[in-house]
């Protein structure tokens, strides 16, 4: 399939969709996210892709939201049109999906990454909700996701402030899971998908429903989703298999049932 706006491949079990539109640090204009929706979908009904990486270029994953393109909205533009809505499917992915994150991953460069399971970031990496410089706020999750990662202070600072903060503090924040030289970003992002890919589908992706859920639920609530999941683990074959492995001393093949 011809794309404009990313770039999507294999490698091996990993689905890699890049963003490409660096004429505009890779603003999220709607064909752009279009594009990554017929990506994903495409991955998610694909049985040979274990795990996406979604990435941008060196200098931005991505600088936002597309201001030339919501700069004349109306609030009923906004309202009926819901733009961000498409956005969700990202959020939406059933297979684990890691962000690699270089450059500037600004508003809703920072949301999408935010909706990715984990962010690993280049040394370079630079996020913010600089929405309010805008005269707006963050609108894809910023106000939400950014102040579970970090928690409320933070989230305060960045959305109120509309300051960047580097890779480092992003890190020590919890925003990302772990930072790497800028150089060896794509080498790291596609080590943790393809090790990620190399275990069963089906338990990686319960196991991803799971933590999501702590997102959704109270503790109790979580701990009983998280014990009926484990409990229905013990269907599968590859629970049998990775757990024959163990006992026989040999790497497991997991078949994904
Ligand atoms: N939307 C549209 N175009 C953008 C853009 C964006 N978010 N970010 C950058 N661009 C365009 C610029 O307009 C410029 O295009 P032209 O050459 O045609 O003028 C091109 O990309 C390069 O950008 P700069 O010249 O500004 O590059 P720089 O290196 O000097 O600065 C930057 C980089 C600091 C990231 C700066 O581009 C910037 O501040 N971008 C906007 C960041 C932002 O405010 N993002 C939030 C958007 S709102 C949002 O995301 C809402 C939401 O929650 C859903």
């Amino acid at each position: 399939m011809g794309y404009e706006h990313i770039r999507v491949e294999s490698k091996g079990r990993v689905g890699v969709i890049t963003l490409d539109r660096p004429q505009a640090l890779n603003a999220l204009c709607t064909p752009l996210i279009d594009e990554v929706n017929q990506a994903l979908t495409q991955f998610e009904g694909d049985d040979k892709i274990g795990c996406i990486v979604l990435t941008g270029s060196e200098k931005a994953f991505a600088a936002g939201a597309d201001i030339k393109e919501m700069s004349e909205l109306t609030y009923m533009d906004a309202y009926l049109g819901d733009f961000i809505t498409k956005w969700e499917q990202v959020s939406r992915t059933r297979k684990p999906i890691i962000a690699a994150v270089a450059g500037y991953a600004l508003g809703g460069g920072c949301e999408l990454a935010m909706m990715c399971d984990f962010i690993i970031a280049a040394d370079n990496a630079k996020f913010g909700q600089p929405e309010i410089t805008l005269g707006v706020m963050p609108g894809a999750g910023g106000t939400q996701r950014l102040t579970r990662l970090v928690g409320k202070s933070k989230a305060m600072d960045l959305c109120l402030t509309g300051r960047m903060m580097d890779a480092e503090e992003a890190e020590r924040s919890g925003l990302v899971a772990r930072v790497v030289p800028a150089d060896d970003l794509m080498t790291e992002a596609l080590k943790a998908a393809d090790k990620i890919a190399g275990f069963s589908l089906p338990i990686a992706m319960m196991t991803k429903e799971s933590v999501n859920r702590s997102y959704e639920t109270t503790l109790t609530e979580g701990l009983r989703f998280e014990r009926r999941v484990f409990h229905s683990m013990f269907a599968t074959e590859d629970q049998k298999e990775g757990m024959a492995a163990f006992v026989e001393k040999r790497k497991p093949q997991f078949s994904n049932k």
